[in-house]
This record gives structure tokens, C-alpha cells and sequence, in this order.
């Protein structure tokens, strides 16, 4: 049993936790109209994101502090999704530091940062993402400052269990406090975007995209990608949906870049219906840290085969036979009666 701390933790969401609920509720006002009588098997799950064939287009989120639910940690998670065939995104606000990490499994791994107040920090921990061969970097734009996470509030009397919001990626350059290097950069601006391009030379993905105007922006701004969130519903409550906001942001982006989207996915038809609606992928974030709670890596990888099959049955059953066919004509809007 998880302790009472790692479940409100993980569990839990910001404000009154609408946008938690709605993140999951969001997905079920879309139905999947299937072709049953298609002619053709299913028979390729695969895909390739930013260059990477992974088996399914399904990711492991970044999410902080692995070890409050399992003693191996992110390195755990890691494995777990390397042995499902797919990528690590790791948090910069990890258990381990970001080098032990990337030296626990081989495949492919993206870094996500909180971008914080230090520029010289930031520098840091861009650098040194790069240097771990991390291949992409992911800034997560939706938190400024902390939220109101009153449930993780009520057990823990803050709302994170973590002592510094750095965890195990503590500073190294001589001369940076670390604990104003824990502290998050409140006027964060696109440069701060361009900054983590230029200081790598590796693509940048905004994350916790949630409207039109910033998926636009980041577009013009040279990013590789968009991730709509809104982080699992832990940061700005009353927020809309992933779900809810995939397919305007997917009209406006019309193809030009990628489009990633998490909140509240859990089976495969829920990955099904966000694909049918732009999605190039779909990233996953609590079920990973339950499968690591569970079972550390193979706790990870059962959670990845899992949706796996299931998502094999929907788009057999839908009629489609590989992932490029899975089109908006697959789904509709559900009307209440
Ligand atoms: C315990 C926990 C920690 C998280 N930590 C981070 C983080 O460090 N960085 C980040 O960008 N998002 C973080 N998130 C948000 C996830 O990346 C993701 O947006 C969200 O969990 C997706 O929703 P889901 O949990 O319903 O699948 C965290 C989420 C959870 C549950």
C-alpha cells in the first residue's frame, strides 16, 4: 500500500479538482464510430515521434519525485518504458538526478524543465540534459508558482511532499544557491523558451498548452511541438479539458508540427479518440506511477501492455489498420439524449 503522503500526492489535483475530474469526463463526450465491416486487419500499432519508432503512440509524462512510490525510483520508470518500447520523458524535478537516469536504460529519453528563477541554473541543467543525451527538451509552461493542492495540503500541510523543488538534480556550478535554484522563474516569457533551444541545439517542445493563442505562439516561436495539458489537473483549476481543447488547437495548428496531449487517458479507447482528433501521441502520467508502485519497472511495462492490447482490440474493432488511418470520421461528438 502506497503511504498516505505518495497517494494525496499523486492522487490529488488543484482547487476544487474540476479540472481533474473533467480532464477524464472530457474524453467520454466524444464517441468512437467504428467500421465493423472494414475488410482489413489490424496489424501496426507503431509510430515515429521526433525520429523515434516507438511501439505505440503512447509516452510516459514527466512527473516529479519516483521515489515516493517505488525504492527504484525514476530509473525504474525508465526501464519500465524502455521495455515497453517507447520514450522517458524525465521531470527536472526528479527523485535522481537527471545523469543516474539516463544511464539506466537505452531508450529514448526527453528532459522536461521547470524553468527556473536562476539563469545560470537553468543554464546548468540544459547542458547538462544535453550532455545525458537527452534528445529533446520540454519546457513546462504552467507553473510559475505552486497551486492550491488542498488535498495534498490537508496531509502533508503544504502542497508537495518535496524539500526542494529540485530533487535530486541539485546545482553544481560553484557559486548557485540551492535554494534559491529551487525557486521557479515567475515571469517566465518566450525567450525562456528560445533560451533552452539555443543553449542545446535540441528541439523544444511547450508543455501545458491549453488555449489557441499559446499553441499559436509556440508554433511561431520555432517550437518542435506542442503538448496540450493542464497537468493533470494539479495547477490551474477550471482550466478546459485536453480533450476538450485537442481539436480547436489541432485546426489551428493544421499539420505543421506535432501535437502531444495528456490528462485523464487511461484505456485505449481513450488513446483511439484523442488520435482520431489530432493527437500524434498521447502521454501518460498517474497509471505509470501506479505501475511503479506496484511492480517498479515491470509494474511500468505491464501498464504500457495493457493499453497496448486493449487499443489493438479498438482499432481492430473500428476497422483501421495501422495508426495513420485513425481519422476524425472515427469519432463524433456524444449528444445527451
Ligand atoms: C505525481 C505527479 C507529478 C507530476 N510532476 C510533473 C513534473 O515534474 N513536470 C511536469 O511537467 N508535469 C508534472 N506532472 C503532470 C504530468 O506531466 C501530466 O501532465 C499529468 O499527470 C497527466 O495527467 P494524468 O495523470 O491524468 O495522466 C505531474 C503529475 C503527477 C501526477
Amino acid at each position: 500500500m502506497l503511504p498516505a503522503v505518495s497517494y494525496a500526492y499523486v492522487a490529488g489535483g488543484a482547487g476544487d479538482e474540476w479540472t481533474m475530474r473533467e480532464n477524464e469526463a472530457a474524453i467520454n463526450r466524444w464517441v468512437i464510430e467504428p467500421n465493423f465491416v472494414s475488410g482489413h486487419p489490424t496489424t501496426d500499432l507503431t509510430t515515429t515521434l521526433f525520429g523515434s519508432r516507438i511501439r505505440m503512440p503512447v509516452i510516459t509524462t514527466p512527473m516529479a519525485s519516483h521515489a515516493l512510490f517505488n525504492t527504484a525510483a525514476e530509473a525504474g520508470t525508465a526501464r519500465g518504458t524502455e521495455q515497453a518500447g517507447s520514450i522517458y520523458v524525465s521531470s527536472s524535478a526528479s527523485s535522481q538526478d537527471l545523469e543516474t537516469i539516463a544511464a539506466s536504460s537505452n531508450g529514448p529519453k526527453w528532459f522536461q524543465i521547470y524553468f527556473p528563477a536562476d539563469r545560470g541554473y537553468a543554464r546548468e541543467l540544459l547542458q547538462r540534459a544535453k550532455a545525458a543525451g537527452y534528445k529533446m527538451i520540454v519546457i513546462t509552461v504552467d507553473a510559475t508558482v505552486i497551486s492550491n493542492r488542498e488535498g495534498s495540503t490537508r496531509i502533508l500541510g503544504k502542497p508537495s511532499p518535496n524539500s526542494v523543488m529540485h530533487g535530486g538534480n541539485k546545482p553544481k556550478t560553484p557559486g548557485i544557491n540551492p535554494e534559491k535554484a529551487a525557486l521557479w522563474k515567475a515571469d517566465l516569457n518566450w525567450d525562456d523558451v528560445a533560451f533552452c533551444g539555443a543553449e542545446t541545439g535540441l528541439p523544444v517542445i511547450v508543455k501545458s498548452i491549453i488555449s489557441v493563442r499559446n499553441a499559436m505562439q509556440a508554433v511561431e516561436h520555432g517550437c518542435a511541438g506542442v503538448w496540450i495539458s493542464n497537468h493533470g489537473g494539479r495547477q490551474l483549476d477550471n482550466t478546459s479539458a485536453p480533450m476538450t481543447a485537442l481539436p480547436r488547437i489541432a485546426d489551428a495548428i493544421n499539420g505543421r508540427v506535432p501535437i502531444i496531449v495528456d490528462g485523464g487517458f487511461r484505456r485505449g479507447q481513450d488513446v483511439f479518440r484523442a488520435l482520431a482528433l489530432g493527437a500524434s501521441a498521447v502521454a501518460l502520467g498517474r497509471p505509470i506511477l501506479y505501475g511503479l508502485s506496484l511492480g517498479g519497472a515491470s509494474g511500468v511495462r505491464s501498464v504500457y501492455q495493457h493499453l497496448e492490447t486493449e487499443l489493438q482490440m479498438v482499432m481492430q474493432l473500428s476497422g483501421v489498420p495501422s495508426i495513420k488511418d485513425i481519422t476524425r470520421e472515427y469519432v463524433a461528438p456524444h449528444l445527451p439524449a
